[in-house]
């Protein structure tokens, strides 16, 4: 049980402040809902002018793996709240925050120690909370990995470092000829552990979902889990191209994926928006993975929900109520930066909204790379096949040209 905030003047004494560790596309919005609502908010990233740097009170570049700079940054400004956006934390630091009443850990720092790591996570949710998802061995060696392929997982397999994200040193697997290609990729993406991967058997699906799933506070000051609608989504790479909601699903696979998303939710506890991924084929529902944050296939609410995932995060936060109803059919396409290129400049903005019912982000980072995200088009249709060309179509109208100003 916890008590609704009293929320007070950003920039005075009373200041209510909220401090994000990353401040990219997702933690931009996040910081934009709390500065709606009169949050102070403190924007952290690894290097200057991110995104969510640009709407902030105030900005840092600090390193966030490392502990003790992290430290001292918190106990500078004494933020109430602090908002893991990315995993790459020194977790264990926070723990310690959380443990001395320093600030409050959304949504909790329990959650980010878990999440960060894929094999945390993944014994909790099959190991602890018995939630059915693909068979999984973890490997610190390759010989060790040959034997888990061979002596149960198969082919065709997926090897992942444990510790990375958006795809990074990632593959699917289809004979033993590769393991060792598989093996050194992993190493060579790996964000801390170099030695350390899991491989997971490769699950058919008919499609994916990211179940967003809201813990948030009602009125008689207790925890309530509320479900978005299921987000369809395309990952290529492992980065996400497209997303739409609602996604069409059986009855009984939404039953599933509600069932496993309340689960590993409950257990991992606080307030705030969770993603979680699951892989769907028929009836039959998969647990993947979970973010405790706004996830990036979930930027389509910004078009689709009254209030969208970032709004959700934000109000869940300071123990406001929250409504996670569908607005209208909605999708997302990314809009990537095409030029290897600092301080890059779009055309074509004009045209993509002259599109029906579209709406455009551009996430404003510093420097482009061709396959970085760079922006987001949006779109509503009466349905999301209508939403899904509409977003496409806005999104191939976006051109990023050499500045030459
Ligand atoms: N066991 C599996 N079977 C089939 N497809 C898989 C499996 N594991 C991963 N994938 C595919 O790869 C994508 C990325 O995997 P995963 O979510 O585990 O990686 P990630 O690096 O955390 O990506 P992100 O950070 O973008 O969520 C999944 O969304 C899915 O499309
Ligand atoms: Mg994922």
């Amino acid at each position: 049980m916890t008590k609704p905030l009293i929320i007070g003047t950003p920039l005075s004494p009373a200041a209510t402040k909220v401090m994000l560790l990353g401040s990219g596309e997702l933690g931009k919005e996040v910081i934009i809902a709390l500065q709606r609502l009169g949050i102070e908010t403190i924007a952290v990233d690894r290097y200057v002018n991110a995104p969510g740097h640009q709407v902030a009170h105030r900005a840092h570049v600090v390193n966030m793996a490392d502990g003790a700079g992290l430290r001292k940054l918190i106990e500078q400004e004494q933020p109430q709240f602090i908002v893991p956006e990315i995993e790459a934390i020194d977790t264990g630091m926070l723990v310690e925050i959380e443990r001395m009443g320093i600030a409050r850990v959304i949504p909790t720092a329990r959650a980010a120690q878990l999440t960060m790591h894929r094999e945390g996570i993944r014994r909790l949710a099959v190991e602890t909370l018995g939630l059915p998802a693909s068979s999984y061995a973890f490997a610190s060696s390759l010989k060790e990995l040959r034997a888990a392929i061979e002596k149960g997982i198969g082919y065709p397999c997926i090897v992942k470092p444990v510790m990375s994200s958006s795809g990074k040193g990632q593959s699917k697997i289809d004979s033993t000829e590769e393991v060792e290609t598989a093996w050194n990729y992993a190493a060579s993406g790996s964000r801390v552990d170099q030695g350390r991967v899991i491989v997971e058997s490769f699950i058919d699906f008919d499609y994916e979902i990211t179940q967003l799933t809201v813990r948030a506070m009602n009125a008689n000051g207790d925890i309530e889990t509320h479900f978005c609608e299921p987000i369809g989504h395309i990952q290529i790479h492992g980065d996400y191209v497209e997303s739409w909601q609602p996604q069409t699903m059986s009855l009984l696979a939404l039953q599933r994926a509600r069932y496993i998303a309340e689960k590993i939710t409950d257990n991992l506890g606080g307030l705030g928006i969770f993603g979680v991924e699951l892989f769907v084929k028929g009836d039959d529902v998969w647990f993947s993975e979970v973010s405790p944050r706004p996830h990036d296939t979930g930027m389509v609410t910004m078009c689709s929900q009254f209030q969208n995932e970032f709004e959700l995060h934000a109000r869940a936060i300071l123990g406001l109520p929250v409504n996670t109803d569908l607005r209208a059919p909605g999708a997302s396409a990314v809009i990537y930066g095409q030029l290897d290129q600092k301080a890059i400049a779009f055309s074509g903005v004009d045209e993509a909204l002259r599109v029906p019912q579209s709406d455009l982000r551009l996430f404003g980072k510093p420097e482009s790379f061709i396959n970085r995200r760079m922006g987001v088009a949006l779109a509503n249709g009466v349905d999301t096949v209508e939403a899904r060309f509409r977003a496409k179509l806005a999104a191939s109208r976006v051109m990023a040209v050499k500045n030459t100003a």
